[in-house]
């Protein structure tokens, strides 16, 4: 029986390469991402391409008739994304190339001599796009993948899209569950954990979720991403989002901002996750922020998310979706000396909350 991918070579209307060269090309591509030289910037074209190609070969109909939130899955934990949002994920270029880099530098850092190294990648979505790279460049004996991801859907797309490009044998598993309930085998506990399973400020998605229910069952892993942190601050929007000026378009201007940064309320890592284990309730602790005595007209609050990716990989203000500042919940509007208690909501609506204690 010829593949899908075959099928592409022969039709008429495709005009796609032939497999080899799009195979090269894919090799070429991640060696690419994973070239510590270059930079985020540097690989934009790069993803544009990877993006490209996986879209080129999907099973996935990502046509517009299709609709954003078809075959989504609302949990316990929070919102499964659809199959054909997860896709577009790819298209945050930014994000994916950090994403990919990371998941590289990962399994480098937990490299083996006598076994590959395991890697459990929850929330593969229909492209397993964070380590789809990382099978053309290494090999079976370096590194293997455990595939989870709720949607059936996804799961048949990405089981596809790696056969066809001869990768099946980076796959030990294709599991189709919730990663917040998921109970790693015993004999198959990961060196790297990665997902991105999440949303601006940690809402929504259960990134929180599966992060806990991951690590508790294997301490030593490394995870991707790293660190994940949520900031308060005051800023002035008309000079962060001053209009840029014509004469300097195309340059890179260093950006303006006009903030008081007013402290850290939430941080996801290794070590809170350890902190949290004896958690059973429906909420994790946050810290508190005092809002300045005398603020401004100009100032309004933010909640500012930070992405340690791993290592020195990182997204910051404005790099992706996941860093867009946002209005505390509510939109409240403050006096001044107000003390503001943060927690974090486990459950389908999980997110960043708080509450005036004085
Ligand atoms: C935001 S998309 C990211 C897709 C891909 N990992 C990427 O980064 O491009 C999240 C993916 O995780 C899956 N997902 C979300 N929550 C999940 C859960 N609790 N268990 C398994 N899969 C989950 C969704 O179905 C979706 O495919």
């Amino acid at each position: 029986m010829t593949s899908p991918l075959e099928h592409a070579i022969f039709e008429q209307n495709d005009p796609g390469m032939p497999k080899e060269q799009d195979l090269e090309k894919l090799k070429d591509i991640s060696r690419d991402i994973l070239e510590p030289k270059n930079t985020l910037v540097d690989l934009i074209p790069r993803i544009v391409e990877l993006k490209d190609l996986l879209e080129k070969y999907t099973l996935l109909k990502m046509t517009p008739e299709v609709s954003l939130t078809e075959g989504r899955t609302l949990l316990d934990s929070g919102m499964a994304v659809s199959p054909l949002v997860a896709a577009i994920c790819a298209r945050e270029v930014f994000r994916s190339a950090a994403f990919i880099k990371g998941v590289g530098a990962a399994v480098q850092d937990a490299a083996h001599n006598d076994r590959p190294v395991r890697v459990l990648y929850a929330g593969c979505g229909p492209f397993a796009l964070l380590v789809l790279p990382l099978m053309a460049v290494f090999s079976p004996q370096q590194v293997v993948f455990t595939l989870i991801d709720i949607h059936p859907e996804s799961l048949r797309c990405v089981r596809h899209l790696i056969d066809d490009f001869g990768f099946s044998g980076h796959v030990v598993e294709y599991v189709c569950a919730d990663a917040s309930r998921y109970e790693i085998p015993p004999d198959s506990i990961p060196d790297v954990i990665v997902s991105e399973t999440m949303n601006v400020c940690l809402g929504k998605e259960p990134q929180v979720s599966i992060a806990r229910r991951l690590l508790a069952q294997a301490p030593n892993a490394r995870m991707v991403p790293e660190a994940v942190s949520v900031e308060v601050c005051l800023l002035d929007p008309l000079k962060e989002f001053a209009p840029i000026d014509p004469a300097q378009e195309g340059q890179f201007i260093e950006p303006v901002r006009d903030r008081i940064y007013l402290g850290k309320v939430f941080e996801l890592d290794a070590q809170n996750i350890k902190r949290w284990a004896d958690i059973t309730e429906d909420s994790l602790p946050a810290a508190s922020v005092t809002v300045p005595d005398s603020v401004l007209q100009r100032y309004q609050m933010r909640l500012l998310t930070r992405i340690v990716v791993y290592g020195k990989i990182r997204l910051d203000d404005y790099d992706s979706s996941l860093n867009l500042p946002q209005r505390l919940p509510g939109k409240p509007t403050f006096a001044g000396g107000e003390i503001l208690q943060f927690h974090y909501k486990l459950g389908a609506y999980p997110g960043l909350d708080f509450e005036v204690v004085n």
